[in-house]
Parts: C-alpha cells; sequence; structure tokens
C-alpha cells in the first residue's frame, strides 16, 4: 500500500498507488471510476451492498485482480439530506470525509487490522462545496453480525472473537463513531471484519471505547430478543487479551 494522489482541475484521488500504477507510473484510476453509472453501463455492477442503498459491488476487470470491489459515494441521510444529499461544505482536502476514511483505512490496513483493503477516494470540488466516493475491496462471502445474530449462527467463540476484534482497534485507538451490527462482517472462515469508518478516528483512551460498546449493544437489541446474551460474550472477547491473528 502506498497513497498517492492524482489531480485534476475539479478532482482528486487519492488512491493506491502500489497496485493502481501502470508501467510509466500513472494512476489507471480516473474520476469515472468512482461513478456508480460507469459501471452500469457495462454491465460490471454485481448487485447492490444492502445498508443505505447506495453502495455497489462493482467488477473491477482489467483494473485490478481484485473479484469485487465496493463503491460507496457519500450521500446524507434523514434531515439532513433535506438540504443536500451528496454536497459537502468545502474546508481543505485532507477534512473532506473521503480523504479522512481513505488514509485511515490504509493505516490500519498497513497494521494488519481487519479492515478491507482501500483502493481510492475521490472528491469533486465545486465552490463552496465537494462530493465524493470510496472504494474498498469486497470481503469475499461476508454477511453482517445482524444477519447471523438473526440466524442464530453466531455461537459463543466467533461472538468473543467479535469482541476481541473490537478490543484490537480499541488498543490502535479507532474510535468507531458508528459501531453496529451490520459494520462487522464475518467471512466464510468466521473472520471477523470492521467496516464504514466514516467520521471515525485515532485517539486516546477514553469513555468513547464503552460508548462505541454501548452502541453495539443497543444495535444488537433490534437484531435479537436475547441481545443482553449476545453483548455478555462479545465482552468477554473485549476483556479478554486480543487475539492476533
Ligand atoms: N468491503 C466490503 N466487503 C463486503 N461487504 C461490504 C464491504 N463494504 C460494505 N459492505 C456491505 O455493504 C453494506 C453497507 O456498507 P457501509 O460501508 O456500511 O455503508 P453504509 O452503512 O453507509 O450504507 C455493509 O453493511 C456490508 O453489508
Ligand atoms: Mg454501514
Amino acid at each position: 500500500m502506498r497513497l498517492a494522489t492524482y489531480q485534476t482541475r475539479k478532482t482528486c484521488i487519492l488512491y493506491d498507488a502500489e497496485r493502481l500504477c501502470d508501467a510509466q507510473g500513472s494512476p489507471r484510476i480516473a474520476p469515472e471510476h468512482f461513478e456508480p453509472d460507469h459501471w452500469r453501463t457495462r454491465g460490471a455492477v454485481l448487485g447492490e451492498a444492502p445498508g443505505r442503498g447506495s453502495s455497489v459491488f462493482i467488477d473491477p476487470a482489467d483494473l485490478s485482480t481484485d473479484n469485487a470491489w465496493v463503491l460507496r459515494p457519500y450521500l446524507r441521510g434523514g434531515m439532513a439530506a433535506k438540504v443536500s444529499r451528496k454536497h459537502y461544505l468545502w474546508t481543505g482536502l485532507e477534512r473532506t470525509r473521503a480523504f479522512r476514511e481513505m488514509r485511515l483505512l490504509a493505516e490500519l490496513y498497513l497494521q494488519k487490522l481487519p479492515v478491507p483493503r482501500p483502493v481510492g477516494a475521490c472528491i469533486t470540488r465545486t465552490q463552496l462545496a465537494w462530493t465524493g466516493a470510496l472504494i474498498t475491496v469486497r470481503i469475499p462471502q461476508a454477511r453482517t453480525l445482524a444477519d447471523r445474530v438473526m440466524e442464530s449462527s453466531a455461537d459463543t467463540a466467533l461472538l468473543e472473537r467479535v469482541g476481541s476484534v473490537i478490543r484490537r482497534f480499541h488498543e490502535v485507538g479507532l474510535d468507531h463513531v458508528d459501531l453496529n451490527a451490520r459494520n462487522l462482517l464475518i467471512d466464510a472462515k468466521d473472520n471477523v471484519w470492521l467496516i464504514d469508518l466514516d467520521r471515525c478516528r485515532l485517539r486516546s483512551p477514553g469513555r468513547w471505547q464503552s460508548a462505541n460498546l454501548a452502541r453495539l449493544g443497543r444495535s444488537l437489541a433490534r437484531f435479537d430478543r436475547a441481545s443482553d446474551m449476545v453483548m455478555a460474550d462479545i465482552q468477554l472477547g473485549y476483556r479478554n487479551l486480543p487475539s492476533t491473528p
């Protein structure tokens, strides 16, 4: 992983130059790759990601040997969407949520924490605002913790691993501001992954750690009547020494 920027008049891309440069060192990724329609018109959309309904799974084809990427435009939900769904106030390139999430993912990925490998972030600037999108590598055959809990296929061992993975992220200082049962993914080998690092940041230990866990508890309560027991197993894994894979 080696991050580099590539700027045109209105757009700026922060991308993994280790994997997305041609032999001359020029980027092979361009602004259009961050537009869902680019992939739709080519029949390269593999599916819509669950959630806010704006992310798509795409086939990068000759851009990469990865099986699939996830393209997520930055969009507002709820009341805030009434102002603008996709425009965010410009306060500087490095302050955009897209660039911040890209850099944070790269940092955690390099520390061998279980996050999806980031591919690139692209922002387009208008006078006062930016719009943007992020691409990550899709974790194959991943299902959300919410799904696993709902179908009662999350045993104690898995839940303890969820807790120990959260603990590993907390040890490096990651405050996941939206730690919910849909942002924890479980792959076919029952490995646990953390996704959706929008607005997250690294900070020193504090009350945010228990706030993260409390948020996860509230999220699980929406999917499972026995969420207290689920949380007890997660807490157990969290309190024990974190396991490293
Ligand atoms: N790298 C990834 N690999 C596999 N699935 C993913 C990946 N990123 C996102 N998803 C799926 O897409 C859903 C939504 O993605 P997420 O990044 O959480 O965006 P949001 O919550 O803003 O819609 C996730 O719950 C997950 O099911
Ligand atoms: Mg999410």
